[in-house]
């Protein structure tokens, strides 16, 4: 499979390639929640979580994904949901979800701290592990009242194509809130996807030696986001590295090119207890006291000790500074 590559801009790739077919649908969700939300006086927060996957056929057998298990935005939309925000938490199907997370199949399978009481073995009874009971009661607790209060509404993706225009719909959808919409763009995002028009109906057949696919380039929505989709909300991405050299440059890259307002770097391999906080120097919009000229980006680490407190989650210090920063966001005007 040989072909010339294209280069989309936003604007053509939505011309050329085809909506999901549940978009209306759940647009229509958005937007009677983003008015729920209106009337209730609530921030809202979109949070974006797990990975994009590139189909090679019309009819998929094989696909190319993005690595991510969730595991950022299930744990973050809990933080923001817990700091009072409702959540739009729109993220690829069957990866973790707030709350379900803690008893994911693979690392805390929930069947192993059930036992069954045989008091009377006509009618067994259920219950809960002694040492397990505090813990789900905990989760179990802040997930019913979510629920109650209709504070997270969950969609669904598995595409890149589904990801960019459920992205785009959403976010227009809750542009009208304006400087109390965060947009929280956790998800890691195919760079490279086959457009329709080049591929193949059927399961490419193997048997004629190697297999050679040119990729097309996903545009790059955060553009848009930040100049057409968005008004004025705050505005998060990740940028994801396995070389540690190159995080700092491609974050201020990043928030150069976008113009949004942070860039959360993290490592592959140290994300779980480090992360940095790229923006902006507010002191490049007026003070110039210093002699020497202030650098146009100031990063923030952020570190836990998972040594001396395992249990601890770097995404509630990753929320509560955003929280903070999203507060002094919303004063600005
Ligand atoms: O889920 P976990 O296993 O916990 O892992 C979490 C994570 C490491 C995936 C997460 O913390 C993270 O870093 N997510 C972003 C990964 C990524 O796709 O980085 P990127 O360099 O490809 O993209 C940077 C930003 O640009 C992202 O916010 C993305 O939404 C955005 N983007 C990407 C592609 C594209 N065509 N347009 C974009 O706007």
């Amino acid at each position: 499979m040989h072909s010339e590559s294209t280069s989309f801009s936003a604007e053509s790739y939505f011309a050329t390639q085809g909506p999901p077919p549940n978009l209306e649908h759940e647009v229509s969700a958005v937007r009677t929640f983003v008015a729920q939300q209106i009337q209730q006086n609530r921030n809202v927060v979109l949070v974006t979580s797990g990975g994009t996957t590139v189909p090679l056929e019309l009819n998929v057998v094989r696909f190319l994904d993005n690595f991510s298990a969730g595991t950022r935005g299930a744990t973050s939309a809990e933080y923001f949901l817990k700091a009072g925000y409702a959540v739009i938490f729109m993220h690829r199907q069957f990866s973790l979800q707030p709350f379900s997370r803690h008893y994911s199949h693979s690392t805390n399978p929930f069947l192993d701290f059930l036992e069954i009481d045989q008091v009377d073995s006509s009618d067994p009874q259920i219950s809960v592990t002694a040492d397990k009971r505090a813990h789900l009661l905990e989760v179990l607790t802040a997930y019913k009242s979510v629920h109650a209060s209709g504070t997270l509404l969950t969609l669904t993706f598995i595409t890149v194509n589904d990801y960019l225009w459920l992205l785009r719909a959403v976010s227009q959808e809750l542009s009208v809130m304006r400087r109390r919409a965060m947009y929280y763009l956790a998800a890691a995002v195919s760079d490279f996807f086959l457009p329709r028009q080049k591929m193949s109906e059927h399961k490419i057949q193997s048997g004629k030696g190697s297999l050679h696919i040119e990729m097309d380039q996903v545009p790059k929505i955060l553009k848009s986001m930040v100049d057409e989709w968005t008004h004025d909300g705050f505005i998060v991405s990740f940028k994801l590295e396995t070389d540690p050299l190159l995080l700092i440059p491609k974050a201020h890259a990043a928030l150069e090119r976008y113009g949004h307002q942070v860039v959360i770097g993290n490592d592959l391999h140290r994300r779980k207890f480090e992360v940095v906080f790229v923006s902006r120097n507010p002191q490049l919009n007026g003070d110039a006291s210093t002699g020497s000229a202030p650098s146009t980006f100031v990063d923030h680490w952020l570190r836990i000790d998972l040594i001396r407190d395992p249990s601890k989650e770097i995404e509630e210090d990753i929320i509560s500074e955003l929280v903070r920063r999203h507060e002094e966001w919303v004063k600005q005007k």
